[in-house]
Formats: structure tokens, C-alpha cells, sequence
């Protein structure tokens, strides 16, 4: 199927008006790798049409250094969307995402979306305005495309509690979330790591380690956040990574901050930089395996 390219958001609303059936939207900031086409090709399956917005969002960056280094290629990604089975890919400035609403050049406070109580902690404090700046675009994107379903995949575990609760408060679209797509090494897929030097690379592989490290813990029938925790600090204490947070959560109580009680589920988080480049990654802990690292070397042992 050829690709309609759309640069500009509002013929890219209007292509989708003119749709009928089910339409599946993947969000991305561009730099496609394997696991945004995964999403792609799973939105493909359960969808009539794919429409993916590739727009690096100045809104949710607060690194001045990280928004310019963040790796664009539209043409690019847009070839490889072709392949995976996307229908319609849109791009746009911010101007054009917001017409008439920037003040010079910005979006002001009072026009930004609320992120919810999802966006306290961990991402929230360490990225403040982050969340803001995401609820902001992502609300902008469902009104323009309107889809049926959105894809997203769970590595920003956090973003994902942020997007059900928008959704929920708008009243559409269905939200998928996705397993993380990783290398074998076990490093998650992140467009940022196109940005790691060989040796970041190999510190950057600590992260995964230490989460199915803290899953072995969970199997063996450790279950305080307290105890996992230091599971995880111990895993990561021989990296040079600079870590940021190793947290194990309640993914259902997210605000409360477990201690040494006894919990029935949890997802462990990491967010770490290697070298200039800001890592995260997470697992849950608990029930079924939410991604496909079970027969890696690493998943077991540690
Ligand atoms: O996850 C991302 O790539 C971005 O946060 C998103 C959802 C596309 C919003 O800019």
C-alpha cells in the first residue's frame, strides 16, 4: 500500500475525516526503530487504516540540548512505515499543531492539558513539565485524527498511565499498550540509543539486568519494595550509569509509595543516563511475562 505523506496537520485531519471504518494512531517523535513498526503492524492487524504522527513535540522536552540532539528523519521513517502496512503519516510544526494559540513561539501555560495525578514521581519529578507537555500533544493528536484505538508502547511505562487517564476524561480512543521491544542484548528499543557510544551501549545493557534480576527476586517470593529495590541498587551498583531512580511500584496504587509491605504486583523502573544519554526502562514483576526476554542468558540468575 503507497504511504500518504501529510505535512501538515490539518489536511493530515482531513484525510482521516474522509476514512470510514477503524482507524488504529501511533504517536511517535520519529527515528522509527523496530518497535514503533511493531506497533504499527499490530495496529494494521486490529485496524481498517493506520495514520502515525511523527512530530518531535518542543513541548515535552526541558533539555534545550536533548530537543535539538533528538534524531529526526521523516523521509526515513516514512519509507519504513510504507513496509510495515501504515496508511497516512502526518508531520507538522508546532505552529501548525496550535494555530493562533503560541505566544512568541510558545504554548502558554494556561492552554496546556492537565496530566492527571499519573504524571506525580519518578518522570513527573525528575522531567518536570514533561507529562504536561505530552498530555498536551497527544489531546491535540486524538482531536485531529480521532482514532479508534492508539497504540503505545509500555517502555514509557508512566507516559502510558498518563494517556489511559486523558482518554478516559475524552472519551476515546481504546488505548493499547504494547510489550517493549528489545535487542537481544536485553536493552530496550529507544530512539536515543542511536545517540550511545559503544561504551555507553555496554553500560546502557545494566538496566535490563537489573530489572529481570528483580524479577527472579519477585519469582523466588520477595515481595516489599523495599527488599526489590535494593535488589535492583545492587545489580546496577558495579555500572557507571548515573542513575536517576530503581523504584519498584504498585501499578495499581501508583501515587502510594510501597515500603516493606507485602505487595501483589509490582512494576520495577529505571531511569539512568549513559554517558549524555537519559535511559529508562521497567518490567512488571508479576503475572505474566510482558515482554519477550524470558529465554535471554541474562533472565535468569542474576
Ligand atoms: O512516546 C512518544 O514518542 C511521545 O511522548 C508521544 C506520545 C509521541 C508524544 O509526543
Amino acid at each position: 500500500m503507497t504511504l500518504q505523506r501529510c505535512t501538515d496537520p490539518a489536511q493530515a485531519a482531513a484525510w482521516c475525516r474522509a476514512r470510514e471504518g477503524t482507524l488504529g494512531f501511533v504517536p511517535t517523535m520519529g527515528a522509527l526503530h523496530e518497535g514503533h513498526l511493531s506497533l504499527v503492524r499490530r495496529a494494521a492487524a486490529e485496524n481498517d487504516h493506520v495514520v502515525v504522527s511523527i512530530f518531535v513535540n518542543p513541548l515535552q522536552f526541558g533539555e534545550v540540548r536533548d530537543l535539538e540532539n533528538y534524531p529526526r528523519d521523516f523521509e526515513g521513517d516514512c519509507d519504513l512505515l510504507e513496509t510495515a502496512g501504515a496508511s497516512m503519516a502526518f508531520t507538522g510544526t508546532l505552529e501548525q499543531f496550535f494555530p493562533g494559540e503560541l505566544v512568541e513561539g510558545d504554548l502558554p501555560r494556561e492552554q496546556r492539558v492537565d496530566p492527571g495525578e499519573a504524571a506525580l514521581g519518578l518522570e513527573g519529578e525528575f522531567r518536570p513539565g514533561h507529562f504536561e507537555g505530552v498530555a498536551t500533544i497527544v489531546q491535540r493528536l486524538f482531536t485531529l485524527v480521532q482514532p479508534t484505538r492508539a497504540y503505545f508502547g509500555a517502555k514509557d511505562y508512566q507516559q502510558t498511565l498518563v494517556v489511559r487517564t486523558l482518554a478516559e476524561r475524552m472519551g476515546f480512543p481504546e488505548v493499547v499498550v504494547c510489550p517493549i521491544s528489545r535487542e537481544t542484548s536485553g536493552l530496550a528499543r529507544s530512539s536515543r540509543n542511536t545517540l550511545l557510544t559503544p561504551e555507553d551501549r555496554e553500560q546502557a545493557l545494566y538496566l535490563s539486568q537489573a530489572l529481570f534480576a528483580a524479577r527472579e527476586r519477585w519469582r523466588a517470593g520477595i515481595r516489599s519494595a523495599a527488599a526489590l529495590e535494593q535488589h535492583l541498587r545492587d545489580a546496577l551498583a558495579s555500572s557507571t550509569l548515573e542513575v536517576e531512580y530503581a523504584v519498584v511500584r504498585d501499578p495499581e496504587r501508583w501515587s502510594h509509595v510501597p515500603g516493606r509491605e507485602s505487595l501483589e504486583r509490582a512494576v520495577a523502573l529505571i531511569a539512568a543516563r549513559a554517558g549524555a544519554v537519559r535511559l529508562i526502562d521497567n518490567l512488571e514483576l508479576h503475572g505474566p511475562p510482558s515482554d519477550a526476554l524470558e529465554d535471554l542468558p541474562f533472565g535468569a540468575g542474576l
